[in-house]
């Protein structure tokens, strides 16, 4: 590690560690709770619950993974420490104790009924007051420093999560409205600004696993990020289709959303050009694998399994099925899960002060838990057909189409248990001290 201030990340990535597993448990619970309805008496623990806190865990770990990666790399890029560390620590504790706060509040009934922002307004206000210190921070950090495409992508990425958070306070009372700007911070996060978090992510760890140089990384992003916001803004469209918006947002949301998946294969001709151009041997090569599976996976996910649903036409037939759940699962686990598990198992060494180690059980880890959240996308997409086919094609009732999918919730279940395997491997792999398989000296020198 070149700069000490790096080290404010090691409670972050900890910390998303520790929710990715609180996501999982809810993950299983909720999976248990389509094969076995009546194990657990809905009075004491309703699948809404389960379900809210499953989705809200997975994007507490995101933003700590981000906020992570951000304290890691920046003193690289910009070439000097953090502006406060101290700040830094104060806001880690802010945000983990308020999604705990949460998360209780939410086994206690206590929360409001938009999906991904249940977040009672004192915990809203919470996170505002966690993005304002974790912005001046960066933005302080990258003033003083030297400028890069990379962090300049990076800080326009992280401003627009936080801009777009605020539409979470804007409740209108007329439901159309609602939904069109609740998308404003759901659609514009995933399908914009943070794939400007993860294309930076991608580009840092690149440049220092296989040593290409800036330049040619600089010309990839430009083009990443230009797809992505030339498609993504008004992409989100595809949302629009069904809820009382004007019908041109049925040409929009198919036109704009069709090219939505052009950042995400820019993304994977990237990772692959700058490994084959690259003259560098790192030691740690589960990095490199975690970062070209992210790219390859994101594009399976939202690329693939987006493009499947997105059109008008194909949606008219597939909204709100298990292809969502599909997509919404592969998506989210191949761009921004592998992303932070990339930086997570690029950085964590240094930070803790040892070799790459325990590269085999990291590498395994990786085939089980991307396998694991194949076989859960796989099987709910073939739900989701069956689904869409009897019930919006054949018009048969819903829970009658829902007893017949039982045989691939079951096998979610399994490729649930897998997932959960995956990061139980992970988390020995990183935190549990292995054997060292390359010197000290070695995997900690500059690899600048
Ligand atoms: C990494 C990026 C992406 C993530 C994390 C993601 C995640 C999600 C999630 C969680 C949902 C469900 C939202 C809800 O109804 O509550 C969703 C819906 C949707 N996504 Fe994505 N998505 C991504 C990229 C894309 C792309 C690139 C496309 C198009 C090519 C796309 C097309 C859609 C469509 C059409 C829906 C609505 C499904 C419906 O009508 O039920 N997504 N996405
Ligand atoms: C142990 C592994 C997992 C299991 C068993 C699991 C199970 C579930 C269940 C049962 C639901 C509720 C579906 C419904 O309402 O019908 C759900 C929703 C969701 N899960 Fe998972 N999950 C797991 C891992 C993950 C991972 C790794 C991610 C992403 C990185 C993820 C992202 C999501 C998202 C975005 C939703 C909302 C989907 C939508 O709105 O369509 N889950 N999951
Ligand atoms: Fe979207």
């Amino acid at each position: 590690m070149k700069y000490p201030s790096q080290s404010v990340a090691l409670p972050y990535f900890i910390g998303a560690l520790t929710i990715f597993s609180l996501q999982l448990v809810f993950g299983l619970i909720g999976a248990t709770m389509y094969v076995a309805p009546n194990l657990i008496p809905p009075e004491l623990l309703p699948f809404s619950v389960v379900r809210m806190i499953h989705t809200n865990a997975l994007i507490v770990w995101l933003l700590l993974g981000f906020f992570g990666a951000t304290y890691f790399l920046l003193p690289e890029e910009t070439e000097r420490d953090i502006w406060s560390p101290m700040l830094a620590k104060v806001q880690f504790w802010l945000f983990f104790v308020a999604a705990a706060v949460a998360v209780v509040g939410y086994l206690f009934g206590n929360y409001d009924g938009r999906s991904y922002l249940e977040q009672p307004i004192y915990i809203k206000v919470g996170i505002v007051v966690v993005a304002l210190m974790f912005l001046l921070n960066i933005s302080m950090t990258a003033l003083a420093g030297r400028r890069t495409v990379i962090t300049g992508i990076l800080l326009m990425g992280l401003w627009g999560v936080a801009i777009f958070f605020l539409f979470a306070f804007y409740v209108p009372a007329n439901v159309v409205i609602d939904k069109m700007f609740w998308w404003w911070v759901v659609h514009l996060w995933v399908e914009g600004v943070w794939e400007l978090v993860m294309a930076a992510i991608l580009a840092f760890l690149l440049i220092k696993l296989t040593g290409v140089d800036r330049e040619v990384v600089e010309k990839w992003l430009y083009v990443i990020i230009g797809t992505a916001l030339f498609s993504g803004i008004l992409g989100t469209g595809h949302h629009y289709y069904w809820i009382g918006a004007p019908a041109y947002w049925q040409w929009i949301g198919t036109i704009f959303s069709a090219v939505e998946p052009l950042p995400f294969f820019a993304m994977v001709l990237f990772a692959f050009a700058m490994v084959w151009k690259g003259r560098r041997d790192h030691p740690n090569h589960a990095a490199l694998l975690w970062s070209l599976g992210c790219a390859v996976t994101a594009f399976f996910g939202a690329g693939v399994l987006g493009f499947l649903h997105t059109l008008a036409p194909v949606n008219y037939y597939t909204h709100g099925t298990q292809v969502t759940a599909a997509h919404g699962h592969l998506a989210f686990y191949g761009a921004y899960a592998m992303v932070n598990l990339a930086i997570i198992t690029y950085a964590m060494p240094p930070l803790l002060g040892r070799a790459p180690y325990n590269q085999t059980l990291n590498v395994l880890s990786f085939w089980t838990m991307t396998t694991g959240v194949g076989v859960m996308s796989a099987a709910l997409t073939f739900a989701g057909v069956l689904q869409t086919h009897l019930e919006r094609v054949m018009g048969q009732d819903y829970m009658d189409v829902q007893q017949q999918l039982g045989l691939f919730y079951t096998i979610r279940l399994y490729g649930g248990v897998m997932t959960a395997a995956g990061l139980v491997m992970f988390l020995i792999a990183m935190l549990v001290p292995g054997r060292r398989t390359v010197p000290v000296a070695v995997a900690l020198a500059p690899a600048e």
